[in-house]
Formats: C-alpha cells, structure tokens, sequence
C-alpha cells in the first residue's frame, strides 16, 4: 500500500489488566481499503476493535487516525493501588468521544441495540454521533434504501426483530454516524446463510460508496468479495496476511490454522 494510511496501528497491545489479550499490532489501513479479520473466537479480535473503538485504554502503542494519535502517549502505568475498583478510577488513556468525533464508528458485536425503543426511534437517535459531519439527510435515504426491511419494521421495537434486522439496524446506526471509516465485529453471528448472503451485498453496496472497513468474521466466503486484504488473527497477534486475490477456501483457511488435522 503505498497511500497515506487512514488508520495506523503501530505496536498496539492491551487486555483486561491484569491479563494481556493482544499484543505488538502493527497495521495500516488506506483511504478507500476494506479488510477482514478472521480467527478463532476467544482470541482477542473484539478486545482489539474496542480498544480502536476508544471502549478499553491501550497498554502500548498508538492508534493513528487520519493523522492524528487517538490514545495518549506512552505505555500504561503499572497498577498503582491494591484498590479493588482501581481500574475503575485509573486515568483513561483513550476517549470513545475524541474517537467517535474523529468518524472511526465500531458497530459492536452483538447487536447490542435499546430493546424498548422502535426501529424509527434508534434511527432518530443515530445521527447525534455525526457530531460535525454533514449528509445526514442523504445517508437516511441511503440506510432506507439498503435496508428496505427496516422500513417495514419501522414501528417495531427492537426487542420484537429477528438477528437479521438487528444487525442490520446495528449497522444503520453505524452509518448514520457518517463514518469515515465503519468497523463491523461479526455481522454475520447467528445469522442464516440467505441472510448473511443478504447483508454480503448491503455491505459490498456500502464498500462501494467508498467508506473504509474492516470486518471481522467467522466466516471465509463472507468475506471474500468485500475485503481487500485479510488478516488471521491467532493468540492476540496477526498471524498472516492475504491479499484479496488468493483468498483462501474456508478448508484452506482452516489448514493454515490449525494444520492439517483439520
Ligand atoms: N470484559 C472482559 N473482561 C475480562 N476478560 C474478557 C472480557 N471480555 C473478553 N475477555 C477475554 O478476552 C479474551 C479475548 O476475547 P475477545 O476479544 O472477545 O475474542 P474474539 O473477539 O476473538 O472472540 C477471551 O479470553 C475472553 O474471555
Ligand atoms: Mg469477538
């Protein structure tokens, strides 16, 4: 890659002290890249989207978004106190606020949406993390579009949706943040495969209106067609990179993984 990366990664690691997850991430991703994450669940991706995501302080490295250091400098100071709840007062080291501001949006896994609230009510609310960004107006036409289903569950509350529309409600509340950069933790869970097939292509469409990515999945086939460059992720590090042209088959993947006893 040889353009000015939008978000750099350079010696990241983290956890939940006292236990370290990840460790020595080093990454670039471009302007108009989108790449994927794919590895064996436990093994850290989440706590490394959350720590980009501003959600958990980074113990080492920095997290550069269009330019600018997103954490605060240096390593995480050594625990100070045998105070139980110190963790809970210890000086964060980076703001979700300063990174939503900055336009890298984190659709979490989980679908993690307001239960009593209507579809039209979590819409509504959305755009109140655009902040400065302007094109709310065309990107609710454009969320209305790609998920004509939310239109028709427009009334219902959350609560009462299928997986499928939650996450494609997640994702709505992603993009009506107008990000600069959207990162999407396993849109796929739990979903059928027609679904997934179904979400493939809103988010090729979202791919193609040139908003960065980076998704993490479990799923091979997914991904393949929506990212530029695959990452394996493995025991909190990056293990392998793949480029969009030798995307590997999921049996293959599984090799590179964990031999050939799979
Ligand atoms: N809130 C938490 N507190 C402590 N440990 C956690 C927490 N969330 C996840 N972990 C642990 O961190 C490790 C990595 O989890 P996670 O980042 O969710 O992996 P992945 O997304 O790759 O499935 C796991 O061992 C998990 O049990
Ligand atoms: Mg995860």
């Amino acid at each position: 890659m040889t353009e000015t990366p939008l978000l750099e990664l350079r010696g990241l690691g983290g956890g939940y002290p006292p236990i370290s997850v990840f460790r020595n991430i080093d990454l670039s991703v471009g302007m108009h890249e989108s790449v994927g994450f794919f590895g064996p669940n436990g093994h850290g991706k989440t706590t490394l989207l959350k720590t980009v995501a501003g959600l958990i302080d980074p113990w080492e490295g920095d997290i550069i978004f269009a330019g600018n250091r997103l954490n605060a400098e240096g390593r995480m100071r050594a625990r100070t106190s045998k105070n139980l709840n110190y963790d809970l007062f210890r000086k964060r080291r980076i703001r979700a606020e300063t990174v939503v501001n900055a336009g890298l949006i984190y659709v979490m896994q989980g679908n993690l949406l307001f239960p009593e609230m209507t579809v039209e009510e979590v819409l509504d609310i959305a755009p109140l993390a655009a902040k400065g960004r302007t094109g709310i107006t065309a990107m609710r036409q454009r969320v209305d579009d790609l998920f004509p289903r939310l239109q028709e569950r427009r009334g219902s509350k959350i609560r009462y949706l299928s997986g499928g529309e939650r996450q494609m409600v997640s994702i709505a509340v992603g993009l009506l943040a107008l990000p600069q950069m959207l990162i999407l933790d396993e849109p796929t869970l739990g979903l059928s495969p027609k679904l997934r097939i179904e979400l493939a292509q809103a988010i090729r469409k979202i791919r193609d209106s040139r908003v960065p990515l980076i998704i993490v999945d479990q799923n091979i086939e997914f991904l393949t067609g929506l990212v530029d460059r695959l990452f394996l992720f493995d025991h909190g590090s990056i293990t392998r990179e793949i480029d969009s042209g030798s995307m590997p088959k999921h049996a293959e993947i599984m090799t590179m993984m964990f031999g050939e006893a799979n």
